[in-house]
C-alpha cells in the first residue's frame, strides 16, 4: 500500500485531492491547520474508501513548520502533494507585509524544505512522486497580486528544475498551474468580483482530476481547463504591456 501527504486539505482542491488518492486505496497524511475539520475528513474518507488516513494540525506558514511535520509524521511517504496556500489582494505598498512574507514563508520556504525532506527518501528507493501547486499566477507578473505571482512563478520553476534532474533518479515532479477555480481561495481573499473570478472559473473537483491525471502520468506541467492553455501562450506570444493591461483589468476589484 502506496501513501500519499497533501497539505491544505480541509478545503478546495486539497480535500479534492484527498478523495482522489482515496478512491484509488493510497493510505493518507492529511496536514493542514484546522484539526477539528481534519478529524471530520479523516471519518469521511475512512468510512468511504477504507483506507488509513493520518491526521496532523500544523501553521504550514511557521518558521520550521516543515522539519517539525517531517519529524512527526511516521509514515513513509511515496507521494507529496503540496498544496496549502492562500492570496492577498491589493497594492503591494499598502498591503499586511507580515502577511506577505507569511505567503514567501507558506508557498516557497516550507514547500522547498518539505520537498527537501522527503525527496531523500524517494531517491534512495528509486520511486515517488510530488505535486506542486503553482498557479496561472506564474505565467505573467501579477498587478495586485505582485507577491503571490511571484512565490508561484517560483514554484513553477523549482518544480520544472527537479521534474529534469530526478527523471533519472525514478522520481516525478509536476507542477499543476490552475486558473481560477471555485474553491475558498477567492472569498477568503475578497476577490469574488474581479473579472477574473467572475469570468471562466473551473470547478476545484474537475482542476484536481485533471491534476492528479498529470501527475500519474508523470507530466513536468500541467495546465488545466482551454481558458487557461489560452492565458499561459498568450503570456508566451503576446507582448509584456498588452499582457500587463490585460492582468491588470482581470485582477480590478468592482
Ligand atoms: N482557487 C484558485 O483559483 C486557485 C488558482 C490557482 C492556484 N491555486 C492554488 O491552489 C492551492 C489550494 O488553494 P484552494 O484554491 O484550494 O484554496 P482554499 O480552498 O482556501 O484551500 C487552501 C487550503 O490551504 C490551507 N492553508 C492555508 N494556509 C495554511 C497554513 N498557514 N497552514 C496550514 N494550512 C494552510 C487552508 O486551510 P485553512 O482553511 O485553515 O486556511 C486550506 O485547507 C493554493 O496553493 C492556491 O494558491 C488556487
Amino acid at each position: 500500500m502506496s501513501s500519499a501527504l497533501i497539505t491544505g486539505t480541509t478545503s478546495g482542491l486539497g480535500y479534492e485531492f484527498a478523495r482522489l488518492f482515496a478512491k484509488d486505496k493510497y493510505d493518507l497524511v492529511l496536514v493542514s491547520r484546522n484539526m477539528e475539520k481534519l478529524k471530520k475528513q479523516k471519518e469521511e474518507l475512512e468510512k468511504e474508501f477504507s483506507i488509513q488516513v493520518s491526521v496532523y494540525a500544523f501553521d504550514l506558514a511557521k518558521p520550521n513548520a516543515a522539519k517539525e511535520v517531517f519529524e512527526t509524521v511516521s509514515e513513509q511517504i511515496d507521494i507529496l502533494v503540496n498544496n496549502a496556500g492562500f492570496y492577498e489582494h491589493g497594492n503591494f505598498h499598502e498591503s499586511n507585509l507580515d502577511k506577505e512574507l507569511e505567503m514567501v514563508e507558506l508557498h516557497n520556504t516550507f514547500l522547498t524544505a518539505l520537498t527537501g525532506y522527503y525527496v531523500q527518501g524517494m531517491v534512495q528507493r528509486k520511486q515517488g512522486k510530488i505535486l506542486n501547486i503553482a498557479s496561472a499566477a506564474a505565467f505573467a507578473a501579477l498587478p495586485y497580486g505582485a507577491v503571490y505571482g511571484a512565490t508561484k512563478s517560483y514554484v513553477l520553476s523549482f518544480s520544472k528544475a527537479l521534474h529534469v534532474e530526478l527523471k533519472q533518479h525514478g522520481v516525478s515532479v509536476s507542477a499543476l498551474c490552475p486558473g481560477a477555480t471555485e474553491t475558498e481561495f477567492a472569498k477568503k481573499s475578497d476577490i469574488e468580483s474581479t473579472p477574473l473570478f467572475t469570468g471562466v472559473v473551473m470547478k476545484a473537483d474537475k482542476v484536481a482530476a485533471i491534476g492528479y491525471r498529470g501527475l500519474m502520468k508523470n507530466k513536468n506541467m500541467i495546465v488545466p481547463g482551454w481558458y487557461t492553455k489560452g492565458m499561459y501562450f498568450s503570456s508566451k506570444i503576446a507582448p509584456v504591456a498588452f499582457v500587463n493591461k490585460i492582468l491588470l483589468w482581470m485582477m480590478r476589484k468592482k
